[in-house]
């Protein structure tokens, strides 16, 4: 039995008084939830201080995204070293807005993947496709094809420790979520791949969250498929009482 794994993305979001209020309203009332993983990402500025209010809860905390490089002369960006030292467990990696507004190609992605893994952190890679890939019937090429170049030369105890969230793109931010059943049908050919590339034992064993416009409201009826482990939320994670929301939703 896979576990849930509910994650706030917070995006370019709050400042930094409002990231430690809403870190600390969220310390506090998940203090009783057992059974589901709880994390959050802050804005990279304001992991340390989020870091501080959350620590010793039940919620742990990781980063939007990393540079693959150790150390050196890349201006803006920050290592997989610099996240660990923060108590960071997680990094959100290919997420759709770093794919389509920043450029990111699964080349890169991969060398982060592999960058974070190496760190012992635990990757969130994200895939999905655009509206007109899907309504050209291109939706699990375009998966397949993130899946195998994002994840590429990963082994089986490393695509074990790593985390994949499909969202759709359309569904980003729109308030149009996937229905339970397109995302269902999605994480489950999600999983075949995973059985192609490794075996059934490894695709069943994999953490699969589903992302896009999920809230308090659809939270239940997602969470209830049998294929999708958990909620990757942006917008509703803003809120402490929507994701706590979420957060029951996936302890129906
Ligand atoms: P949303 O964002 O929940 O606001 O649609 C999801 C995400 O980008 O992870």
């Amino acid at each position: 039995m896979r576990r849930k794994f509910i994650a706030g993305n917070w995006k370019m979001n709050l400042d930094r008084a409002s990231a430690i209020a809403l870190a600390q309203q969220l310390a506090e009332r998940s203090s009783h939830i057992e059974g589901v993983d709880l994390a959050v990402f802050p804005p990279s500025l304001y992991v340390d201080a989020v870091a501080q209010a959350l620590a010793g809860s039940r919620v742990a905390w990781g980063v939007q995204n990393v540079y693959h490089q150790p150390n050196g002369a890349f201006t803006g960006e920050i290592s997989v070293a610099m996240v660990k030292d923060l108590g960071c467990r997680y990094a959100i990696l290919g997420h759709s807005e770093r794919r389509h507004i920043l450029g990111e190609t699964d080349e890169m992605v991969n060398k982060k993947v592999h960058a974070v893994l190496d760190g012992g952190l635990t990757p969130i890679v994200c895939v999905g496709e655009t509206i007109d890939e899907r309504e050209s019937g291109r939706t699990m090429e375009v998966i397949e094809r993130q899946v195998n170049g994002s994840l590429a030369g990963l082994d089986a105890a490393q695509i074990r420790r790593t985390v994949i969230a499909y969202e759709p793109v359309w569904a980003i931010g729109t308030g149009k979520n996937a229905t339970p059943a397109q995302a269902e049908e999605v994480h489950l050919a999600l999983r075949k791949i995973l059985a192609d590339r490794y075996n059934s034992e490894i695709a069943q064993s994999v953490c699969i969250q589903y992302g896009g416009s999920v809230k308090a409201s659809n939270a239940r009826e997602l969470l209830s498929q049998p294929d999708i482990d958990g909620a990757l939320v942006g917008g509703a994670s803003l809120k402490a009482d929507e994701f706590l929301g979420i957060v029951a939703g996936a302890l129906a």
